[in-house]
C-alpha cells in the first residue's frame, strides 16, 4: 500500500523519483506526488489520480532541477484521493516534505496538539501531522535524522516515513516500523524505496532496514540508527534479478507477462531442492528435524490468493503426513484466540512478505511458542525475516495486482513443504517423494501446453463481457481452484463471481442458477477417486437441467463430461493433488480477458493495491 521513493546523488532527483514511482505504481494509484530540494528551497507537486496526471502537471508546471527528492504513489486510507490529500505533505513554512506508507493511529491527538500550538493542517490525512512535528523538532535540533527519531518515538501504528528538509541539503531521511523500506546504494548516490523495483535500474546493492530504524542517505553513504539513536547493524544484500524482470517485455499488461512466465517460475521454484542423495532441502530452515517430528498440527495463515494456496496445501499435507492441518484467513486468526503451542507449526504464505494481516498472525503464533515457516516471494521482506524458517518461491517480481505466477509457485512450495514434513517424519518413503518430485518437474511443461491452447478461453471470455454473474464449482482441490477463479474475476472484471464446493450447491446456492448463467466447473481426474469425478458429473447435470451454461475444465481423455459441457476446456492429465497447477491457468486467462473486454485496468484494478500493509 503506497509506494515511496527517495533519492540523493548527482542525477535529476525528479527523473529518478518519477521512474521509481512508475515501478511502484502497483502499490497504490489513487494519487501521486514529488518534492525536490533545489535552489535552497523545496518544490513540490502532487495530483489526484494515476501517475500520468502528475506527469502532465509537471509538464504544465515544471519543478526546478535538484538532486535530492522524494516521491509517493498513494493507496488512500485517511482522506479521499484528492490533490490535497496526496503526498508529500509539507509544514506551514514549506521547508519540510514527508511521504508516508501505513497508518498513524494516534494522529488525531497529535493533530489537536499541533492545532493548539498554532499549526494549520489542511488535509484529511494522518501523515500531515508528521510534517509539522518534523518541522518543530528540526527547528529545535537542526538535525533531520534526530528530528525523525524524536517524532517516530511519539507515533503509534505502522509507518514508513521519508523526509527532506530545505535546510538539510543532500540528505534524505527515512524511518520504518512494520512497513517496508529498502535502501539502494550506488556510486555517489543512494535510494530509498518501498521495493527494490524502484531503483533496480541504478543499483542491485541493497540494505535491509530493521524495525524501528532511521536511515540517513547521503551521496557518500548511509547511516542507520534505532529510534533510540543507537547505531544499528547494517545487513546488505545483492538483488538477484535485474531491471528487465520488472518491465512488461512486450506484453500489454504485466498480468499477461506474469501468466506467461509461469512455466519458468514453477521450474525455478523446484530448482536446487533435491540434494545428491535424493533428499529434499529447503532454504533457511531454522527448525530442526527433531522439532518437526514433534509437531502435532499444521496451521496455515494467509490472505487472498495465498489463502487459496493454503487451502490446497491442506489436502497435500494431511494426505502425505497424516497430520491435521488448519487453514485460516490471517485477518481472522489472532482475534479468535487460536489454540497453539510449541508443537504447532504455523505456515505463513505471502507473495509480498509484507501483508500486515499475515505478519500479525505470525507474530501471534510466535508469541504462543509456535514455530513459523514462511513461504514468500520477496527476499528480505518482513514476513520471512520474522519467521523461524523460509522457503522462497522463485517467481521473480510480480507486479500486476492480480496474483498469478506467485500462486503457482506458492503451490509448488506447499507441496515441497508437505513432502519435506513427510520426509523428516517418515510418513513418506524416499522413492515416493521422488515420484512426486518427478511429477512436479513435468508440471512446467504442462503449464506451457495449457498456455498454448488458451485462444478459445479468451474468445469465450469476450462473449461473456455483458454478464453480471459467473459461478465457479469444484470438489476436493478443485474447490480452492474455484475460489481462486472467482477471486480473479471479482478483482479484475468487477463482476459478481462466487466459488462453491460443488456438493454444497444443493444446500442453497443452486437457487442462483438461471437460464444461461455461466458456471465454470473444475472437474477432478477420473483416474483419481472416481467417486469424486462421478459426483461432479452429476452436479454438472443438475445445474444444466436448470439452464446453466456450463464451462467445464476437465483433463484430456475425460470423455464422461463431454455431453454436459457447453464449453470444454482441456487441461493435461496430472496426479489428483497437483491438478490445481494446471487448472488455475485457464481461469487466470479467462479473468484477464473478461476484464479487458469490459474496458477495465488489468494491472491496476480499482480500489486495490498489490501489497496490503494495513490491517
Ligand atoms: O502478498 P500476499 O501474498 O500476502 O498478498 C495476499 C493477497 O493480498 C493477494 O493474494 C491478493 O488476494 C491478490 N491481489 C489476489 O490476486
Amino acid at each position: 500500500m503506497c509506494g515511496i521513493v527517495g533519492y540523493v546523488g548527482s542525477q535529476s532527483a525528479l527523473d529518478v523519483v518519477m521512474a521509481g514511482l512508475k515501478r511502484l505504481e502497483y502499490r497504490g494509484y489513487d494519487s501521486a506526488g514529488v518534492a525536490v530540494l533545489a535552489d535552497g528551497g523545496l518544490a513540490a507537486a502532487k495530483k489526484a489520480g494515476k501517475l500520468v496526471n502528475l506527469e502532465k502537471a509537471l509538464v504544465e508546471g515544471p519543478l526546478p532541477t535538484g538532486s535530492t527528492g522524494v516521491g509517493h504513489t498513494r493507496w488512500a486510507t485517511h482522506g479521499g484521493p484528492t490533490d490535497g490529500n496526496a503526498h508529500p505533505h509539507l509544514d506551514n513554512a514549506g521547508r519540510v516534505a514527508v511521504v508516508h506508507n501505513g497508518i498513524i493511529e494516534n494522529f488525531a491527538v497529535l493533530r489537536a496538539e499541533l492545532a493548539e500550538r498554532g499549526h494549520e493542517l489542511t488535509s484529511e490525512t494522518d501523515t500531515e501531522v508528521v510534517a509539522h512535528l518534523l518541522a518543530e523538532e528540526f527547528s529545535a535540533t537542526g538535525d533531520l535524522a534526530e528530528a525523525m527519531r524524536l517524532v517516530c518515538r511519539r507515533l503509534e501504528g505502522a509507518f514508513t516515513l521519508v523526509a527532506v528538509h530545505a535546510d538539510a541539503p543532500d540528505l534524505v531521511v527515512g524511518a520504518r516500523r512494520n512497513s517496508p523500506l529498502v535502501v539502494g546504494v550506488g556510486e555517489g548516490e543512494a535510494f530509498l524505496a518501498s521495493d527494490v523495483a524502484a531503483f533496480i535500474a541504478h543499483t542491485r546493492s541493497a540494505i535491509e532496514l530493521g524495525q524501528d530504524q532511521v536511515v540517513e542517505l547521503r551521496r557518500d553513504g548511509v547511516t542507520v540508527t534505532g529510534f533510540d539513536g543507537r547505531p544499528a547493524e547494517v545487513r546488505s544484500y545483492h538483488v538477484d534479478w535485474d531491471a528487465s524482470a520488472a518491465e512488461k517485455g512486450g506484453y500489454d499488461y504485466f498480468m499477461l507477462k506474469e501468466i506467461a512466465e509461469q512455466p519458468k517460475a514453477v521450474a525455478d521454484t523446484l530448482l536446487g531442492r533435491i540434494d545428491p542423495s535424493g533428499s529434499l532441502t529447503l532454504d533457511e530452515v531454522r527448525i530442526s528435524p527433531q522439532e518437526l517430528r514433534e509437531v502435532d498440527k499444521v496451521v496455515i495463515v494467509a490472505c487472498g490468493t495465498a489463502f487459496h494456496a493454503g487451502l490446497i496445501a491442506k489436502y497435500a499435507i494431511e494426505h502425505w503426513t497424516r497430520m491435521p492441518c488448519e487453514v485460516e484467513l490471517a485477518s481472522e486468526f489472532r482475534y479468535r484466540d487460536p489454540i497453539l503451542d510449541g508443537r504447532s507449526l504455523v505456515i505463513a504464505i505471502s507473495q509480498s512478505g509484507e501483508t500486515m494481516d499475515t505478519l500479525m498472525a505470525l507474530r501471534h503464533a510466535r508469541e504462543q511458542g509456535s514455530k513459523v515457516l514462511a513461504i514468500c516471494n520477496t527476499n528480505g521482506s518482513t514476513i520471512p525475516r520474522e519467521s523461524d524458517a523460509v522457503l522462497y518461491t522463485h517467481a521473480g517480481p510480480e507486479v500486476a495486482v492480480a496474483s498469478t505466477k506467485a500462486f503457482l509457485t506458492q503451490l509448488v512450495a506447499c507441496y515441497l513443504v508437505a513432502l519435506y514434513l513427510g520426509q523428516v517424519r517418515g510418513t513418506k518413503w524416499g522413492d515416493e517423494i521422488q515420484a512426486v518430485i518427478r511429477d512436479l518437474s513435468r508440471i512446467s511443461e504442462e503449464v506451457d501446453r495449457v498456455l498454448e491452447t488458451m485462444e478459445p478461453v479468451r474468445a469465450l471470455a469476450r462473449t461473456l463481457a455483458a454478464k453480471d454473474t459467473v459461478l465457479f464449482l469444484g470438489r476436493h482441490v478443485g474447490y480452492p481452484v474455484a475460489l481462486e477463479g472467482a477471486l480473479k474475476l471479482k478483482e479484475l472484471a468487477y463482476m459478481h463471481a462466487e466459488g462453491f464446493a460443488a456438493g454444497e450447491l444443493k444446500h442453497g446456492p443452486i437457487a442462483l442458477i438461471e437460464e444461461d448463467l455461466p458456471v465454470v466447473v473444475v472437474v477432478p481426474s477420473p483416474r483419481g477417486r472416481s467417486v469424486l469425478h462421478d459426483k461432479i458429473v452429476s452436479n454438472i447435470q443438475e445445474i444444466r437441467a436448470r439452464g446453466a451454461r456450463t464451462i467445464v475444465i476437465a483433463e484430456e481423455g475425460d470423455e464422461a463430461v463431454v455431453p454436459y459441457a457447453d464449453h470444454l476446456i482441456r487441461i493435461p492429465a496430472t496426479p489428483t493433488l497437483l491438478q490445481p497447477l494446471v487448472a488455475t491457468v485457464p481461469l487466470q486467462v479467462f479473468a484477464c480477458e473478461l476484464a479487458t473486454a469490459r474496458g477495465n485496468e488489468v494491472d491496476q484494478p480499482r480500489n486495490l493495491a498489490k501489497s496490503v500493509t494495513v490491517e
